[in-house]
């Protein structure tokens, strides 16, 4: 008795970590223009995200603008040792990201995109770093996750 509802509670607790698992521990790199509420990686049930090669991650983040902007850029690095490598990403323009632009001041916005793991990469522990410019190339938002491709 006391061992089946251990673990239907475990059970319970694996089922809620999956599905409340999807908001992600970020480190806010400078966002001056912007403030991010929520990011999400989907899927990565358990934290630092597991990316498979081959496969495509959705990233979707909730963020609040300070400011005025005609259009938006995002640019997304991988940190290898310290050092920034571009990771390419199939839709840089944030305007066709969910963002109806022009962006405006104090409006909060959902930005969503795909995050492509190619087979040829290396597997390895990495920090993705993702960057949304304003028309200024001020930062909407800044943040960075620690990942692993496996
Ligand atoms: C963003 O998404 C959340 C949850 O998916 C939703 O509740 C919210 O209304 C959306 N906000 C905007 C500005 O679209
Ligand atoms: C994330 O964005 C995708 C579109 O790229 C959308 O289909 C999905 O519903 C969003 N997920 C959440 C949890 O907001
Ligand atoms: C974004 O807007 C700025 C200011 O209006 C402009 O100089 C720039 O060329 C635009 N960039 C893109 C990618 O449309």
């Amino acid at each position: 008795m006391a061992y089946s509802s251990s673990a239907s509670a475990l059970l319970l607790l694996t089922l809620g970590v999956v599905a409340l698992a999807e908001p992600v521990h970020f480190l806010d790199c400078g966002s001056a223009v912007g403030k991010v509420q929520v990011v999400e990686v989907i899927p990565c049930p358990v934290q630092p995200c597991k990316l498979h090669k081959g496969e495509s991650y959705s990233v979707n983040v909730t963020f609040t603008s300070d400011v005025w902007s005609q259009n938006t850029t995002a640019s997304v690095h991988g940190i290898i040792l310290g050092v920034e490598v571009p990771f390419p990403i199939p839709q840089p323009d944030g305007c066709k990201c969910g963002i109806n632009c022009p962006i405006e001041k104090g409006k909060t916005y959902n930005y969503s995109n795909k995050l492509p793991v190619k087979s040829e990469y290396p597997s390895m522990k990495l920090v993705v770093e993702w960057k949304l410019l304003d028309d200024k190339s001020n930062l909407l938002f800044c943040w960075k996750i620690p990942i692993e491709i496996v």
